[in-house]
């Protein structure tokens, strides 16, 4: 493991951690998913558990390797993302929610595959909305526990970036909110990132970029 920068800061601390994208499954070979490659996310695990802690990983469908020594629990769908994060952040100091949650599932899940046949030339799929598992942490949260989310926006403009971020944090009921932009070829399987925290009320606490292991330290220092 790499010699953490502070210390071991996060000694004795329980920080759980989730990171990838949800995939919603429509029948036996298809889902809805999203472009999150976890690396953000396994970024901050791997920092987490350098800086002393005792990590939580839950991983919905990484396209990188997860660090080693962390407890990996790994997860499909939303659904299951938000029974895995609630049952480990029942001791947790710290959660991290990096992972992209889908925000809607097919309203049904086909036993044998949808045939061309069926549909014709257009196809509608129902979508039912899938719970915010985020605020629902935040509406569970024990006195001390930090909670972090993330949020990926396509916003250009950067100060109505901030704004939108400040309202998503209200919203959400976080104490801090990871905000970055992202599009096409941004934000995505990158090694690095360019993130602005905001914390609980909505000042900006923190601005860094660089590779997604040097974010993810100076997040766990704004956390620490
Ligand atoms: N999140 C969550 N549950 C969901 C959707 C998102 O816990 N159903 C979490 C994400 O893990 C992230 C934060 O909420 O930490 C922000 O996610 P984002 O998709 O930006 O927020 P939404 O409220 O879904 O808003 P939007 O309509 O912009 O997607
Ligand atoms: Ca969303």
């Amino acid at each position: 493991a790499r010699a953490p920068r502070g210390g071991v800061d996060l000694a004795g601390k329980r920080v759980v951690v989730t990171a990838g994208g949800t995939r919603e499954p429509l029948d036996p070979v298809r889902f809805l998913g999203n472009r999150s490659s976890g690396r953000q996310g396994v970024a901050i695990a791997s920092a987490a558990q350098a800086r002393g802690a005792e990590v939580v990983l839950i991983a919905a469908h990484l396209e990188v390797e997860p660090p080693e020594g962390v407890e990996l629990v790994e997860v499909q769908t939303a659904l299951e993302l938000e029974e895995a994060v609630t049952e480990a952040s029942r001791a947790a100091d710290i959660v991290v929610m990096t992972a992209a949650v889908a925000d809607y599932r097919p309203a049904e899940t086909r036993d044998a595959k949808i045939k061309k046949s069926e549909a014709g030339q257009t196809l509608t799929l129902e979508l039912v909305a899938n719970p915010d598992i985020l605020a629902g942490l935040a509406s569970r949260k024990r006195d001390g526990q930090v909670l972090v989310g993330f949020a990926a926006e396509t916003e250009p403009d950067p100060s109505a970036l901030i704004e939108l971020g400040r309202n998503k944090l209200a919203a959400k009921g976080s104490d801090f909110l990871v905000l970055n932009q992202v599009g096409w070829s941004q934000g995505f399987a990158t090694e690095s990132n360019e993130v602005v925290v905001l914390r609980k009320g909505g000042d900006i606490v923190m601005e860094a970029s660089g590779s997604k292991l040097s974010v993810a330290d100076r997040i766990l220092d704004v956390i620490v």
